[in-house]
């Protein structure tokens, strides 16, 4: 009933088009090709009779759907490169900071010097966090885990203002773009103090944005907090490498919550939630835990052995897109020799070097094209500068804030947009009737 034996010849016969012929009914259909792409509604008219639904893709995971045109982000996986508004992650990494980076991606351009400075302005002044969010926070355990904090309070904000629902207003965008990006910061840090018993820090003008966030996590008892500037910048850096990363796991919950017109507060809360889960943000923590139980560099060759019998994966390893080393991967390296000279060197430094010289000589990674990726050595470098595993996911979101934000404006203005809501294949039973519960068996 619900599957046909049917098949399609698919032939490609001008540049443009596509000739389709439904070896079910002999029709053929042409369908145009635009930017390597055909619509899928098209496959609708390719029906068997009138009555049919017509033809759907079955794309489990999106693998092969493009969902959105974008002019944010360029992703070559093939060939390692990364683009942020068509300005190559290596040149944004060494010459520009993440704030400028996150005006970059959210406006389009980047800033003249009188337009980062009121950007720079706006952000710090809007660091500061409502006293209640901080009751708030407050409430959870010690023991919470720092992202479900992190998720849980930004998805809080959205009662907080709720002019953040006049999602049609520019100006209401605006306003909630700065307290996104000035905020995070602030909560993230919060919920680091939160987790160590220690009083939560108020931000301070006078630093840079990753100065002051440095700041609100580490200031004791000293009455003006000096950030070092090697590890200020470092982290400038790998907030630039994560700010966004086109159609991944958790800018597509952005997006397909976005979708429904829901305020950003509750989108981007659900885009954390995506960001959590160990096989895309949560893969630092997942790393270091990893490299945590190898222990020591002789162990390596078994655990590639496990890896290889299927046992387990080796995280830090493989993506979806990039068939060849990440350029993050290779930018965050050179970021760690200038960290480790600072903190002295990661004694897991070696284990993953170790992990990464076999893995890229062994046929198994060579033949699935599994690189190590940017959460291979991020968390090293985390580590290093005196965070907590678990506080790995909250600095991979406050970068990816301003990638989330850009993504979801953009898909609100785009015309193409509706809600998202994609179709299944049912394989469930077919019609019947209910049966009494003293008649069930
Ligand atoms: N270790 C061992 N084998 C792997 C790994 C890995 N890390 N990643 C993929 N493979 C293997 C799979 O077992 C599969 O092998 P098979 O063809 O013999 O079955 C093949 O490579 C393809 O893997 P898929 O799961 O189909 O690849 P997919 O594109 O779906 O997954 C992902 C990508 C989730 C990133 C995967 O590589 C993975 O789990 N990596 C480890 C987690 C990780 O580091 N995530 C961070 C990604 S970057 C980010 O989100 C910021």
């Amino acid at each position: 009933m619900w599957r046909h034996l049917g098949v399609l010849t698919i032939e490609a016969i001008m540049s443009d088009t596509l000739t389709i012929t439904d070896n079910r009914t002999n029709k053929t259909y042409e369908i145009q090709i635009r930017d390597g792409s055909i619509s899928a509604m098209e496959l609708r008219r390719i029906k068997e009779n009138p009555e049919d639904f017509g033809l759907m893709t079955y794309d489990p995971a999106l693998t092969n759907t493009a969902a959105c045109r974008s002019k944010i982000t360029w992703i070559d996986g093939e060939r390692g490169i990364l683009m942020y508004r068509g300005y190559p992650i290596e040149q944004l990494a060494k010459n520009s900071d993440f704030l400028e980076t996150a005006y970059l991606l959210l406006s389009g351009e980047l800033p003249t010097a009188a337009r980062m400075n009121k950007w720079k302005h706006n952000v710090t002044v809007h660091s500061m966090l409502h006293e209640n969010i901080k009751k708030f926070m407050e409430g959870f355990q010690y023991t919470a885990h720092p992202m479900g904090i992190f998720l849980s309070t930004v998805g809080a904000m959205s009662t907080f203002y709720p002019d953040a629902k006049d999602i049609f207003n520019e100006d209401s965008r605006k306003m909630q773009t700065l307290r996104l990006i000035a905020k995070v910061p602030s909560i993230a840090a919060y919920a680091y103090r939160h987790s160590m018993g220690l009083p939560y820090v108020y931000p301070d003008n006078d630093l840079s944005f990753t100065g002051n966030f440095l700041n609100m996590l580490f200031k004791m008892t000293e009455l003006k907090y000096q950030p070092n500037p090697v590890l200020e910048r470092a982290l400038d850096v790998l907030f630039i490498l994560h700010a966004d990363h086109e159609q991944n796991c958790s800018t597509s919950a952005m997006r397909g919550i976005g979708s429904s017109h829901a305020d950003p507060y509750s989108a981007l809360t659900g885009a954390a939630a995506a960001l959590y889960g160990p096989l895309h943000g949560g893969a630092n923590e997942a790393v270091l835990r990893m490299l945590a139980e190898i222990g020591t560099v002789k162990q390596v060759p078994a655990i590639i052995k496990s890896v290889k019998n299927g046992e387990r994966r080796l995280m830090g390893f493989g993506h979806r897109v990039y068939k060849s080393y990440d350029p993050r991967a290779k930018i965050i390296k050179e970021v760690a020799d200038l960290v480790f000279a600072v903190t002295g060197k990661n004694p897991m430094l070696d284990i993953a070097l170790e992990l990464e010289r076999i893995a890229l000589e062994d046929d198994y990674f060579v033949e699935r094209k599994l690189y190590p990726n940017v959460d291979f050595y991020s968390g090293l470098i985390y580590q290093a500068m005196g965070f907590q595993p678990d506080m790995f996911p909250v600095l991979f979101a406050i970068p990816r804030t301003a990638g989330w934000i850009a993504q979801w404006e953009e898909m609100l203005l785009d015309k193409d947009q509706r809600i998202t809501r994609p179709r299944q294949i049912y394989e469930g039973p077919e019609k019947r009737d209910f049966i009494p519960r003293e008649k069930r068996r």
